[in-house]
């Protein structure tokens, strides 16, 4: 037998980057983060990963949400879950920014580190400085044993397995399931909805392995996508809502490794800069899920038809509407607001990687960046 694999292609497991590896390991990834947290039969959470009792949680008034990059906008994504979901007032901040601001932090609040590597300086700046004040500390992190994890006061472990690629894919949306299980546990613990409004939330988190691996079929046609798009130097990402910091997210990731000047901006402010970008051709990506935020974003769709804006709709609704004024729609079965997210990243993730193939970009080592920024 001749064996024709070198040992960086056997540990890429048959793909030809670690970042598509990881896209493709997402099911598998955001399955091992739910397995052994859900009791979805019962309607209930395992509390005990949080570090706090039910009791204390019941007394949460507040909470600090705050990371760096992909994480950060995984912040955002858990602001608007834990608001909807827990009803508590989130406060998101970048974590370089955090540390340096002088808190008067309430009483009852709860700081939530979110790192993928747990060694990222800024963020264990933030982490340390929140304990300073005695603030109870959760981090949401994927390196078992890392700095934050031992330093906070307790650790939810995102079970994505390592993570190489320097962009940041399936931590990304483990960390959001982390977050809507926590927001999942606020929630009870605080009696805001009835049980069955919970048991449904639950249901339908345990589908998300299998929707996500029938989201990762749109491959083909994300790189076929990527064929007409990636001469383009700039790029405008859009979403309201929940989809809002997954525009933000589409943004990062096209600029991280394709270097292509992009863009994310809440769909609503668009009006208040950005259009004046649009001209003919120009990429703008809408995210949207089949939600109250539809119409308002359809009628943004307008506003960047009526300048001959390329529109690139990634979305859970079927509207006619919608689909006429794209110029290139991606249908996404959908399954909650908040789980679409996770949803929508995929094809968003899958169009950087195709874009910054074709560009003939290092995608797993993109210029100038790190996996892990240890330096503040
Ligand atoms: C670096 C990486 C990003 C990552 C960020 C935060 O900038 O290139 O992909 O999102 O650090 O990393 P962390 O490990 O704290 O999640």
């Amino acid at each position: 037998i001749t064996i024709t694999w070198t040992a960086s292609m056997a540990e890429k497991g048959g793909f030809k980057h670690f970042m598509l590896k990881e896209i493709y390991e997402q099911p598998r990834a955001l399955s091992d983060t739910i397995r052994g947290r859900v009791l979805s039969d019962q309607g209930k959470i395992v509390f005990e990963e949080f570090g706090l009792t039910r009791d204390e949680m019941r007394r949460i008034e507040k909470i600090y949400l705050v990371a760096c990059g992909t994480s950060y906008h995984a912040c955002l994504i858990g602001e608007y879950i834990i608001e909807n979901i827990a009803q508590i007032p989130v406060e998101v901040d970048i974590a370089s920014e955090f540390r340096y601001r002088n808190i008067p932090f309430e009483k009852n609040s709860l700081f939530v580190a979110i790192t993928q590597s747990g060694e990222t300086a800024d963020t264990l700046a933030a982490l340390r400085y929140a304990k300073k004040f005695g603030v109870k500390t959760l981090s949401i992190c994927n390196v078992l044993g890392s700095t934050a994890s031992r330093e906070a006061d307790a650790v939810f472990y995102t079970h994505s397995g390592p993570e190489i690629g320097v962009a940041s894919t399936k931590a990304f949306t483990c960390q959001i399931v982390a977050l809507y299980i926590l927001s999942i546990g606020l929630s009870i613990a605080k009696g805001v909805f009835p049980k069955i409004f919970i048991k449904n939330l639950l249901e339908e988190l345990l589908l998300l392995p299998r929707m996500a691996e029938e989201t990762l079929l749109l491959d083909k046609k994300i790189q076929l996508l990527a064929k007409e798009v990636y001469r383009k130097p700039n790029f405008l990402y859009l979403g309201r809502g929940v989809n809002y910091p997954v525009a933000l997210e589409g943004a990062l990731k096209l600029k991280e490794i394709s270097y292509i000047h992009a863009e994310g901006y809440a769909a609503g402010e668009m009006k208040h800069g950005p259009i004046a970008l649009v001209e003919e051709g120009f990429p703008v990506v809408f995210i949207a899920s089949d939600d109250l935020y539809l119409e308002k974003t359809i009628s943004n769709i307008e506003e960047i038809k009526a300048r001959d804006g390329f529109i690139i709709t990634i979305s859970s609704s079927k509207e006619e509407k919608l689909k006429k004024l794209s110029d290139r729609f991606i249908y996404v079965e959908g399954i909650n607001s908040y789980l679409n997210t996770v949803l929508f990243s995929i094809p968003l993730q899958l169009l950087a990687y195709h874009v910054a193939l074709l560009r003939g970009c290092d995608v797993d080592q993109p210029r100038n960046l790190a996996k892990s920024v240890t330096v503040e």
